[in-house]
């Protein structure tokens, strides 16, 4: 049961609850008009401390096309935040006048802060280095939907693993299902963290690590890539000197599968070259789109509005 229940990380919801959330999305997918009244007379709350293109305007579309309203901020210079209003003070206002809170921010923790401060529910939508749970939902229904299966996959983690919180949810949430085996590439400098690696290890899950994308290619069912998180550096020389360390191009796409697919949360930055978005194996953009059906699925369920 979802409905009235907090999203702050992806092991929040058991595997079947997110099968759940994932049927429900395929559904408004292939049906998009019978699901426009749905949260009719609900309001979503979205309040965005950090930069979004994707995670707010999906939400927000994702809340209109099922016919409720939406209110918030994507600065939140221009609320009484200004004035030094606490995140709990905050969040017990925006309860008021809403159904639900998204909920992005740079501190790790904020939204599960939130949440014990409310009696809706509070989604979030990235918080600091930690996690991003909505992306997975995103990533888990485009998997689904290029390879019909979560499970027995060979995926390339590629870029900055030690600040993506994108990348943490994936892999915490994905290597939950069966005969996943992971290939962890990165510069030394960005590894995925020892929290994310020794919770596999405990789990016995299959991964490496290794700095060459090229030689990882050939075996890889999907290549997941992500952007150097410049936010989150402390030394800019450091950041200028590892952000383009990988860029996948046209050439290296020669060494994949041809059913492998190449998937990005975006934004990209310069990881892979434009030239790459012709080639059908390239799904981020299909992704985007797959990612306001998932939120639209979460919502409806948080709702219990189904
Ligand atoms: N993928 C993602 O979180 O994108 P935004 O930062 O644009 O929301």
């Amino acid at each position: 049961m979802l409905k009235d229940r907090h999203l702050i990380a992806p092991t929040d919801f058991t595997l079947e609850e997110i099968d759940e959330v994932l049927c429900l999305a395929d559904k408004i997918i292939a049906d998009p008009q019978s699901f426009s009244n749905a949260c009719r007379g609900k309001v979503l709350a979205s309040l965005f401390y950090e930069p979004s293109t994707r995670t707010k305007f999906s939400f927000d579309s994702a809340m209109m096309r099922l016919g409720g309203s939406t209110l918030g901020f994507s600065d939140p210079n221009t609320s009484s935040v200004a004035k030094g209003e606490t995140v709990a003070d905050s969040a017990r206002t925006v309860a008021q006048y809403s159904d639900l809170i998204v909920v992005r921010h740079p501190k790790e923790g904020t939204a599960k802060l939130m949440s014990q401060n409310v009696n809706c529910p509070v989604i979030n939508a990235g918080d600091g280095g930690h996690h991003h749970p909505t992306q997975t939902l995103t990533d888990l229904l485009t998997i689904r939907h290029y390879k019909h299966r979560l499970s027995d996959l060979t995926v390339g983690v590629c870029g900055d693993l030690k600040f993506g919180r994108t990348i943490h949810s994936l892999v915490t949430c994905l290597s939950r299902y069966k005969n996943l085996n992971f290939r962890f590439i990165s510069p030394v400098e960005l590894s995925m963290p020892s929290y994310v690696t020794s919770e596999l290890k405990a789990r016995g899950v299959e991964f490496e690590q290794t700095s060459n994308l090229e030689a990882a290619m050939p075996k890889l069912d999907i290549l997941y890539m992500s952007r150097v998180q410049r936010e989150r550096f402390i030394s800019e020389e450091e950041y200028m000197r590892l952000k383009d360390f990988f860029v996948l191009t046209a050439e290296k796409m020669k060494l994949a599968k041809n059913d492998m697919i190449v998937m990005h949360p975006l934004p990209r930055v310069n990881e892979i070259a434009t030239e790459v978005d012709n080639d059908p194996r390239a799904v981020y953009f299909e992704q985007v789109r797959l990612g306001m059906y998932a939120r639209m699925a979460l919502i409806m369920k948080l709702l219990g509005v189904e």
